[in-house]
C-alpha cells in the first residue's frame, strides 16, 4: 500500500512556503527593505557558495544532506525495533545535551499531543518521553526519583562519547539501575547512540552489551536530528520517522538549485545575511503555534553555534555571527513585541504560521451586554491566534521592521522534515556567505576544559592550575 507522503498532490499541498514579502522595500519602505536587485547582486556569491556546498557534499563532508536518503533503511530498522519493544517500557529518557537533545524535544513538542506524557489514552501504549537536557541536580534527581525504573529505557546520546553532562547523567542512571535491578539489567534499560569508531561511550556500550545506534562521523551534533539521535526517541513516541525523512527529501529536491529566487534555504540565508551586514544581527524566530515553540529553540542552537565564529576559513579574525532569539506568539506579544515594534532597528522577525491546526476550538460566548468581551464569542481560538499573527505582522511591517513567514500547511512529520532540512541547508549556505566553518564550535572548548581540569579529568591538570590561579574577584563589586 502506498503511503500518503508518496502522493504528489498530497506533497504539493503539504509544501511549506517562505513568504519574504516584508523583507522588501516595496512593503516596508526603502530605508530598511531590500530590492530584487539586492538579491540579484548576491547571485554570483550564491553560485560560489552552492558550488562549495556541492564540492563538500561530494567529499562526504556534509553528512546531514545524506541522511534523508541513507537513513531510510535505518529508520525502517528503528521502527521495527521500537514496535517489538515499546510495550516493555512506560518511560523513555534521553540523556544528552545540545545537538543530542534539542531536536528530540522539538519533534516531541511539534508532533505529539501537548500533554502526551500525562495522557495515557493519547499515548496508546507508547512510553512517556523525558529529555532533561541539563545537569541541574534538582531536575535530574526529581526525574530519577519519579520514574519507575523497572519500566524505564534510557537512550544515552553523545557523538563524542565524552560530554561531561551526558556521561555524568549516564553514570548516575546506570548505577541506579544496577543497584535497584542488578548489573545484568543495564543492557535492558539502556540504548547508546554514538560514534561507531571513537569515544568512550562506544567502549562502554560494548562492555555492557547495550544496544547501539550510530551517528555518522560526518554529521555534527546540531545537524543530527534526522539521524538515530532524533529518530529513535521520536519512533518510541509513535512518530512516523519515515515520513519525517520523506519531508526532508522533498525539501532537498526543492533546494536543488543555485537560483536564489527558487531555493528557499538559500534565499532565506541571503536575506538574513544581508540584514546582518546592514546592522540587523538579531534574528527572532516567533512561531504562532505552541507546537513549534521548541523548534525555535533548536534553530537557536543551530544558527548560533554554526555561525558565531571568530575567524574566517583563512584564519582572519572577524568575530561574526547573527544572534538567534526564540519567541512565541501570541504569548510574547505581551512580553517582547513592544521591543520589536519600537526598539532598535536591529532585528529580522521570522514568523512560523500554521494554516490548519490539528484541533479547532471554539471560544465560548456570553455577556452579550458587554461589547468588549462578547465579540470573542462564537469565533475560534484558531481564528484568534491566526489573526494575532497577521496583525502583528502588519504592525511590524507598518513600522518598517523586516519580517518574513514560514507557512506550515499543517504540522506533521512531512512538514517538520522539510523545515529541518531547509534550516540545516540554510545554515550551511550562510556559513559559506560568512566564509566561516559552520560545522565546528571551538569557542565552547575553553569552558569545558576548565571544568574537566577542576573535576580532575586526566590530561587537564594545567587547566585546573589556570583555573585555581584565576584573579580573585573584587568583593566590593558583589553587592
Ligand atoms: O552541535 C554540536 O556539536 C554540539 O551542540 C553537541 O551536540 C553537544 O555539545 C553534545 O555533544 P555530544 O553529542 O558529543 O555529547
Amino acid at each position: 500500500m502506498s503511503k500518503k507522503y508518496e502522493d504528489d498532490s498530497w506533497q504539493e499541498r503539504m509544501k511549506i512556503k517562505l513568504d519574504i514579502n516584508n523583507m522588501f522595500a516595496k512593503k516596508i519602505g526603502g530605508e530598511h527593505g531590500y530590492t530584487p536587485k539586492d538579491i540579484n547582486n548576491m547571485q554570483s556569491q550564491a553560485n560560489d557558495a552552492h558550488q562549495a556546498i556541492l564540492a563538500a557534499k561530494e567529499k562526504e563532508r556534509l553528512g546531514f544532506m545524506e541522511l534523508p536518503e541513507t537513513h531510510q533503511k535505518i529508520a525502517a530498522e528503528i521502527k521495527k525495533y521500537v514496535q517489538a519493544n515499546y510495550q516493555n517500557y512506560d518511560n523513555f529518557v534521553v540523556l544528552g545535551i545540545g545537538g543530542s537533545a534539542l531536536g528530540n524535544i522539538a519533534l516531541q513538542t511539534a508532533l505529539n499531543h501537548p500533554y502526551y506524557n500525562l495522557n495515557e489514552q493519547v499515548r496508546d501504549g507508547y512510553p512517556r518521553l523525558f529529555v532533561p537536557d541539563n545537569v541541574d541536580p534538582v531536575r535530574l534527581n526529581g526525574l530519577l526519583e519519579t520514574l519507575d525504573l523497572e519500566k524505564t529505557l534510557f537512550n544515552v546520546i553523545s557523538k563524542s562519547g565524552g560530554t561531561a553532562e551526558t556521561m555524568s547523567q549516564f553514570l548516575t542512571a546506570r548505577n541506579l539501575i544496577a543497584e535497584k535491578l542488578g548489573a545484568e539489567a543495564v543492557a535492558e534499560h539502556f540504548i547508546a547512540t554514538t560514534s561507531q569508531d571513537s569515544g568512550n561511550l562506544i567502549k562502554i556500550a560494548k562492555q555492557e552489551g547495550i544496544k547501539t545506534y550510530y551517528i555518522p562521523e560526518n554529521v555534527g551534533g546540531r545537524f543530527s536530528v534526522l539521524s538515530p539521535v532524533g529518530l529513535v526517541s521520536a519512533a518510541f513516541t509513535g512518530v512516523d520517522i519515515e515520513e519525517l525523512l520523506a519531508g526532508a527529501r522533498y525539501m532537498a529536491q526543492l533546494c536543488d538549485t543555485e537560483d536564489l529566487w527558487a531555493n528557499p534555504a538559500y534565499l532565506n540565508a541571503t536575506l538574513h545575511y544581508l540584514a546582518d551586514q546592514d546592522g540587523k544581527p538579531m534574528s527572532v524566530m516567533m512561531p504562532y503555534s505552541h507546537s513549534l515553540k521548541d523548534i525555535a529553540d533548536w534553530y537557536r542552537q543551530l544558527w548560533a553555534e554554526s555561525l558565531g565564529k571568530k575567524v574566517t576559513r583563512e584564519g582572519e579574525v572577524v568575530h561574526v555571527g547573527p544572534t538567534p532569539i526564540k519567541a512565541l506568539g501570541a504569548t510574547d506579544q505581551h512580553s517582547q513585541a513592544q521591543l520589536y515594534m519600537e526598539g532598535p532597528f536591529d532585528k529580522v522577525v521570522t514568523f512560523l504560521e500554521v494554516e490548519e491546526f490539528k484541533e479547532q476550538l471554539e471560544i465560548g460566548s456570553g455577556y452579550d451586554e458587554i461589547a468588549g468581551v462578547s465579540y470573542l464569542g462564537g469565533t475560534t481560538f484558531n481564528q484568534l491566534i491566526t489573526t494575532e499573527k497577521k496583525a502583528t505582522e502588519l504592525a511590524l511591517t507598518k513600522k518598517e521592521r523586516l519580517n518574513c513567514t514560514v507557512i506550515f500547511p499543517e504540522i506533521n512529520e512531512f512538514t517538520m522534515g522539510q523545515f529541518i532540512y531547509m534550516y540545516e541547508l540554510q545554515t550551511a549556505f550562510a556559513g559559506e556567505l560568512y566564509n566561516i566553518d559552520a560545522f565546528n564550535q571551538p569557542g565552547v572548548e575553553l569552558g569545558k576544559e576548565y571544568t574537566y581540569g577542576v573535576l580532575g579529568r586526566e590530561g587537564f591538570s594545567e587547566m585546573k592550575d589556570e583555573f585555581d590561579g584565576r584573579p580573585s574577584k573584587d568583593g566590593n563589586l558583589i553587592i
